[in-house]
């Protein structure tokens, strides 16, 4: 009786002290060269977790709390796998904790277009390549580092995944290829960007939405030819900089970097402060959104990209050609009799609408402007400036790819003069507001009769 009273307290002491005296460390953040992990069952460090999702780690640093770690990840039926960065909680001998609530929260991955199977390896050749090859030893992805130098593998403290070379500098790192997240720390150096997956579901780059570093600022935009901008955090006249300003996610903002003399530091977007773990991902309704850890699990804290029109400002809440008004949506009607858009899906407006007669160059004499009072467009820029209405609508009669004339004029101003955009693709128009616009706005649909 006695000794299994004591034992348990014994047991902390000792090993608490061990750790200290000895500074052992429990967790596993490198690798060196000629290692091969493989997908298996039976590969350790694995975990399945309550909401469908399984691990198998590679590397982890750190102990206590939410940690990075890397290496394989599935969701539902587990039939692909990703190699992943994810955050999981860890206990004070660095195992890997909560399998009901600390999820895997997926911050990078290798292979997102071209996922594997179980049984895959990830390989870390003597030559100091990282090579991902599926179950059947086809190759899926590598970072092409051979004859590079690489002396090892780590997974730094801020989530990043290194290849470094015998005098400790980097050759390869994953912060150079982000995919749909941001870590804090990370930075997107000008012309770099996050890009939106599918779905939540499935993880393919290509999703329609992408978020850009540029010289002074950050833009998300729709990846339509040509792109259509929905939001747009910038700092005029900063310096260019051939490429190397950069955004940094910083504890409570996105801040730009810049080279000008005068100030090289400017706040692009506030972020809730960090009260722990903390991450951004792109996603796949192009939403920013920042999730934080918390002793209940992940929490969405910031909706970054949402401004003051609210829901209704992104590309595809109502689907296309879809309006949307207070996050209700509605197909564009007309006010004679005839029907030139039907929902997709009556039950699921947000779907958007379909042209009843499809719209073609080889029938132009057939194309007529269906007029939508009081509508605006996130993409909105003056093609043609200060021109008048009828100009307006006589360039997207003359264009056979002008998908819509919007027209922006002065607040009852009569439309005598105003702005002209001519977009060649529709995603979702959205109700002109305008006691917050401070603008009229009307929108003359290219149809075919
Ligand atoms: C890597 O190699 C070094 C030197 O041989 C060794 O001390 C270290 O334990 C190895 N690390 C791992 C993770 O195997
Ligand atoms: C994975 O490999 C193991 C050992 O080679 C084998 O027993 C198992 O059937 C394989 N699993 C699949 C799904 O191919
Ligand atoms: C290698 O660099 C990393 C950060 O880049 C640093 O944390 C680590 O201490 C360095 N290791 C050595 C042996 O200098
Ligand atoms: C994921 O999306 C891509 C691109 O749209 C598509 O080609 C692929 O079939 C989808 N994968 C699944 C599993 O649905
Ligand atoms: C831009 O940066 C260059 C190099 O740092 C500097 O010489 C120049 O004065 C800056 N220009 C402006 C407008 O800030
Ligand atoms: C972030 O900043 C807040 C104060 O603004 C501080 O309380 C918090 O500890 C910081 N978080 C991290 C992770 O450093
Ligand atoms: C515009 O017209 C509406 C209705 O005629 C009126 O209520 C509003 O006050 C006018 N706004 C301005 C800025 O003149």
């Amino acid at each position: 009786m006695a000794l299994c009273k004591i034992f348990p307290f014994a047991f902390i002491l000792v090993s608490c002290s061990c750790y200290l005296i000895s500074g052992q460390r429990f967790d596993y953040p490198t690798a060196n060269l000629s290692t091969t992990w493989i997908n298996s069952v039976s590969a350790p460090h694995s975990i399945d977790y309550t909401d469908g999702s399984r691990i198998r780690a590679i590397l982890l640093r750190g102990t206590f709390g939410p940690r990075y770690a890397c290496g394989f990840y599935c969701n539902g039926n587990c039939e692909s796998y990703l190699f992943a960065i994810f955050i999981v909680q860890t206990n004070s001998a660095s195992q890997i904790t909560s399998p009901a609530i600390g999820f895997p929260q997926v911050v990078w991955s290798a292979n997102r277009n071209n996922p594997v199977k179980i049984n895959s390896t990830l390989q870390l050749t003597a030559e100091g390549d990282l090579v991902l090859r599926d179950a059947d030893g086809t190759l899926a992805w590598s970072t092409n580092t051979a004859g590079k130098s690489v002396a090892g593998l780590s997974l730094t403290d801020e989530g990043n995944l290194a290849l470094f070379d015998s005098k400790n500098a980097t050759v390869w790192q994953s912060f150079d290829h982000p995919t749909d997240a941001l870590v804090p720390g990370q930075k997107l150096v000008s012309g770099m960007k996050l890009t939106a997956s599918v779905s939540r579901t499935n993880w393919t780059a290509g999703g329609l939405f992408a978020l850009s570093a540029i010289d002074n600022g950050l833009v998300a935009f729709v990846e339509s030819n040509p792109p259509q901008k929905y939001f747009e955090a910038s700092v005029g006249g900063s310096n260019t900089s051939g490429g190397s300003n950069y955004v940094k996610y910083l504890n409570g903002s996105l801040t730009l970097f810049t080279h000008s003399a005068d100030t090289t530091e400017l706040i692009l977007i506030s972020i809730t402060p960090a009260s722990s773990a903390q991450y951004m991902k792109l996603e796949s309704n192009g939403h920013l959104k920042v999730y934080e850890w918390t002793s209940r699990g992940w929490r969405e804290v910031d909706d970054l990209l949402t401004g003051f029109r609210g829901e209704c400002n992104y590309p595809t809440v109502c689907g296309r050609y879809g309006i949307c008004t207070m996050g209700q949506c509605s197909c564009p009607t007309s006010s004679s009799s005839r029907t030139y858009f039907r929902p997709i899906d009556v039950r699921r407006p947000n779907l958007g609408c379909s042209e009843v007669t499809k719209l073609t160059c080889q029938n132009r004499k057939k194309h007529s402007l269906l007029e939508v009072e009081d509508v605006d467009y996130f993409a909105f820029k003056a093609d043609i400036s200060d021109t008048d209405l009828n100009t307006c609508k006589r360039a997207c009669l003359e264009k056979c790819s002008c998908k819509a004339a919007f027209f922006r004029s002065g607040l009852n101003s009569s439309r005598t003069r105003g702005d002209c955009y001519l977009p060649t693709e529709i995603f979702s128009i959205m109700n002109n507001e305008k006691d917050k616009t401070r603008y009229d706005s009307v929108a003359f649909i290219n149809v075919q009769v």
